[in-house]
């Protein structure tokens, strides 16, 4: 086992994110046991210690809840340090605050274009040595800059003290899909191309950009969940079972398919665009930026070669809900078959919360009329006590297990399958709010059988579809 960090310095501290996720993890930690070492907030912002405390608190209150001795712990831990990301006299302070400390972690919650500044001054004052570097999404804009950051942290840095987080990976569902996979004997044997005809995964948000708008309208779809989160459930689904559970050996499966995957050409690709985005504040008023992408991708592998694999994420559509459905070959039509039946399928819902379905066809009680096509359908609910994402990712970094972030060749690769993308003047097409994207676009972009479509209410067991 890894040393556990005895330090967290997290920049970024006045910030969305801090407010949002990193107050309400911290607070979780402290009341399971996880978290008892200073945590020193960063940030340019003119406040004082006591300014600090009171964002932390207002945060619990919307985000989860105050709890008052966790509260009176966590506030006896807080630090602050104000200034400039650029001035030395900032990490001094830093350095300062840090003690004895000798195994820091830095957390970097802030935009990548000051990586660099940080990193360097973090060297110079000291806290490097020995340190832990957790970095947040968006890990680069594209390849070149993808390997530019590399190229920064790892001068300072060595990978195995390098976590940069997906928090869609430290999501219990999107880690139970490999544990559903491996510890079912059923469908290891039909997880294939002999059996599977296609695959699909849906990130769908019935939300717009949220005031993120200048971010957003730097990003774009392709780069804010289908890059990262949606290509590590891509993983988890496609990979083949790890040879040990080591981080190494998980995340080396991983890298195996995205270097599978040839890049993605336009021909591949449909962008769409709410109506109304360009009304948001700091986006640009001709902004071409996809709020809505779908992608068609192949999987060059023993495997997976021949099956498509279909992404569809999109902001402003009728849900939010996170779903995979692979469909099965038919059967063949014999003389008890009829000769369209139903198709098989397994279905995943990520979220909001954890369904696996396997779709089957069945006769009526009495033999006699259609066949009909139901679901069994197991769903569960997150329990109270279960961790939330931003603490599962911040309680295993400190403790150094790295299996639930990123590594280095991981992000370079899945760099490397977008990169054409990105800029390829492909049209972007408007689609009304609360619809499923851009209607009348290429045909050949449709799964065979059709999108799943998820439905808001979550599902009972047994319930018949068709
Ligand atoms: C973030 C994206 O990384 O993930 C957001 O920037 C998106 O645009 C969010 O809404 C989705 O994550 P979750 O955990 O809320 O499903």
């Amino acid at each position: 086992t890894q040393p556990h960090s005895d330090a967290l310095v997290f920049f970024g501290a006045t910030g969305d994110l801090a407010y949002k996720k990193i107050f309400p993890a911290l607070q979780s930690m402290i009341k399971r046991g996880s978290l008892s070492v200073p945590v020193i907030g960063v940030a340019k912002a003119g406040w004082n210690l006591d300014q600090l405390k009171d964002r932390a608190k207002d945060s619990l209150e919307k985000h989860g809840g105050l709890d008052p001795d966790a509260w009176t712990k966590l506030s006896g831990l807080l630090r602050y340090v104000d200034g400039d990301y650029a001035d030395p006299a900032t990490f001094a302070a830093v350095r300062k605050e840090l003690g004895d400390a000798k195994r820091p972690a830095h957390y970097l919650a802030i935009p990548p274009s000051m990586f660099e500044k940080v990193v360097e001054q973090l060297v110079q004052s000291g806290s490097a040595k020995d340190a832990r570097m957790i970095v947040e999404k968006p890990f680069g804009h594209d390849l070149a800059s993808a390997q530019e950051l590399n190229r920064i942290l790892l001068s300072a840095f060595r990978e195995s003290s390098i976590f940069r987080i997906d928090h869609y990976l430290a999501k219990g569902p999107v880690h139970n899909m490999v544990s559903f996979r491996f510890s079912n004997s059923f469908l290891e044997p039909i997880w294939n191309r002999n059996y599977i005809e296609s695959v699909q995964i849906t990130m769908a948000e019935d939300f717009g950009v949220q005031g993120r708008g200048s971010f957003y309208d730097q990003t774009g779809a392709i780069r804010d969940v289908i890059q990262n989160h949606i290509f590590q459930v891509l993983c988890n689904l496609a990979m083949e079972c790890p040879a040990a559970s080591d981080s190494e050996s998980v995340r080396d499966e991983k890298v195996k398919v995205l270097k599978a995957i040839p890049p993605i050409t336009a021909d591949d690709l449909i962008r769409g665009q709410f109506k109304g985005y360009l009304d948001e504040k700091g986006v640009a008023p001709d902004s071409q930026v996809e709020t809505f992408a779908v992608l068609r991708m192949q999987i060059k592998s023993w495997r997976w070669d021949g099956v498509p694999f279909f992404i569809r994420a999109g902001k402003n559509l009728p849900v939010t809900c996170t779903e995979v459905m692979a469909r099965l070959r038919k059967p063949p039509h014999t003389n008890i078959t009829e000769p369209d039946s139903p198709q098989n399928y397994v279905r995943m819902r990520i979220s909001p919360e954890m369904t696996i379905a396997l779709a089957v066809s069945t006769s009526s009680v009495s033999g006699t009329g259609p066949r009909q096509e139901v679901e069994m359908v197991a769903t569960r609910h997150p329990e109270p006590t279960e961790m939330e994402a931003y603490e599962r990712v911040l309680t295993d970094a400190m403790a150094g297990d790295a299996t639930l972030f990123a590594r280095q060749d991981y992000v370079e690769e899945a760099w490397r399958i977008v990169d054409p993308i990105l800029n390829a003047p492909t049209p972007v097409h408007v689609y009304e709010p609360q619809t499923w994207g851009p209607q009348d676009c290429d045909p050949s972009l449709i799964p065979p059988g059709g999108w799943d479509i998820p439905t808001p209410e979550p599902q009972d067991v047994y319930r018949v579809v068709g």
